[in-house]
């Protein structure tokens, strides 16, 4: 199938970015369009607005970037610019780019400087394999040196999403550098073996403060899948009162550094649901309750995430009605006045990518269900592989939307057959 981009209701009024022929005349004849990205979003009630007023919402992919080497995947095998292209050919608007925390410790610890990318991947796959990976991203990349750092890399990728026209969401996935997410990895809950709420505070007001380089930025989340520990002494604040403690001030940690990027917040139980802050009901074991004037000043900033995972779902009624109840509901105009309105993503959700997965009720039902509320998402996962999973090298994805060397789609039939359409659905 030919690939075509679909334009978005008002993009189409849009001239693209000043070229070399670019003048004040030019500007005077365009003054109605404004440049792309046209931030900073802000939210009214379920939607998401531009600096126009335009609605806006993302369809899109995950791009992981918080494993054990903590740069951006893929990059030994494809440049950037060949990713982001990949992801623009399929008409999507954005990148859930995740980070974590432990990059942001290392800088601090090593005086402001972060580490380089030849150090990085000898650390996470030694000697001999590190070296020959960061050889071939090199070759892939030449723009990189061995003496290029990881938060460099971050930079290019935002640079090029911003070339390309794709925004990016910013996603605290972890603490520790490693694959995520379960209850026994140390990074479960705020206390939590490698999750310290100093570090991570600490940790959201660099990304937020350096991210302010990145024009693309429109958006950050607070932490990937809150969940409850197996083990230690955080499971005793595994509750919604805690979490909406933790949330404040994680919140206020992105806004006092960037007050124009959306600040996204996530449910327990792994992200999967946020039914007592959309309810407008007490956050247990408390009677306390959500309440928007906590965030004074930037209650418009605010945007509900799920993650959703039901893939042996049978039936797509019952699969819509758990969405809905999860945190769906917030977009629902006919919702009685007690519920509170945000807009509500679904930031992760994802499936084998073989020929006959996509045709199945879980995948059929998501692509026809969040273009019909006109919900964001992003689907996990853009990898076809990773640096390193769970201490296997070379890890192969077959949930990535790409193959191994990230050179083409994993799945056509699926990009064919179902995904152009959901994306162009979603942003029409
Ligand atoms: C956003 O979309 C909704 C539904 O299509 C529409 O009712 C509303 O007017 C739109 N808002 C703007 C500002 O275009
Ligand atoms: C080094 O890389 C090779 C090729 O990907 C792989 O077979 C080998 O297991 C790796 N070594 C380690 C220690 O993982
Ligand atoms: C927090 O960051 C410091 C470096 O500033 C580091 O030494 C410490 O181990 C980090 N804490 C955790 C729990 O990772």
């Amino acid at each position: 199938m030919k690939l075509s981009f679909p334009l978005l209701g008002f993009a189409s009024l849009c001239i693209a970015a000043p070229g070399p022929g670019y003048s004040e005349q030019h500007d005077e004849r365009i003054h109605h369009a404004a440049a792309w990205p046209n931030g900073p979003f802000v939210t009214s009630g379920r939607w998401i607005h531009d600096a126009s007023g335009a609605n806006v919402t993302y369809a899109g992919a995950n791009w992981p970037g918080a494993a054990d080497v903590m740069i951006p995947e893929g990059l030994q095998y494809q440049s950037i610019a060949t990713i982001v292209s990949k992801i623009k050919s399929l008409g999507m608007n954005s990148i859930r780019l995740t980070y974590a925390i432990q990059m942001i410790d290392e800088i601090y610890s090593s005086g402001g400087k972060d580490v380089s990318i030849q150090k990085a991947f000898v650390q996470a796959l030694g000697q001999a394999n590190g070296t020959r990976v960061l050889n071939q991203v090199l070759a892939k990349n030449p723009s990189f040196t061995a003496s290029t750092t990881r938060l460099e890399v971050f930079d290019a990728v935002a640079a090029e999403c911003a070339k390309q026209q794709i925004y990016v969401h910013l996603d605290n996935h972890i603490s520790k550098g490693t694959w995520c997410c379960s209850a026994g990895d140390g990074n479960s809950w705020w206390g939590d073996t490698y999750f310290s709420i100093a570090n991570w505070t600490r940790g959201l007001s660099y990304m937020a403060e350096h991210g302010k380089s990145w024009p693309n930025l429109m958006s950050m989340s607070l932490r990937n899948e809150p969940r409850e520990p197996a083990s230690g002494l955080a499971r005793s604040t595994y509750s919604w009162q805690s979490w909406y403690t933790y949330i404040k001030q994680g919140a206020a940690a992105i806004h006092s550094s960037n007050p124009d990027v959306l600040i996204f917040l996530s449910g327990l139980s792994f992200d999967t649901f946020l039914t007592p802050v959309v309810q407008n009901t007490a956050l247990t074991p408390g009677t306390g309750k959500f309440t928007f004037a906590d965030f004074l000043g930037y209650a418009d900033k605010l945007v509900l995430e799920i993650h959703n995972y039901e893939n042996s779902a049978s039936s797509c009624s019952s699969l819509q009605n758990n969405l809905y109840n999860d945190g769906f509901q917030a977009m629902d105009p006919s919702a009685t006045a007690s519920i509170n309105k945000f807009p509500v993503m679904l930031t992760e959700f994802g499936f084998q990518m073989d020929s006959t997965t996509w045709k199945g009720v879980y995948a059929s039902c998501l692509a026809s269900y969040l273009p019909a509320q006109k919900a964001g998402w992003f689907i996990w996962v853009l990898s076809g592989s990773y640096y390193i999973r769970s201490g296997t090298q070379d890890y192969d994805e077959s949930w990535g939307l790409l193959n191994h060397d990230w050179s083409a789609w994993r799945s056509p039939s699926y990009v064919d057959g179902a995904l152009l359409t959901m994306v162009k659905n979603t942003l029409s």
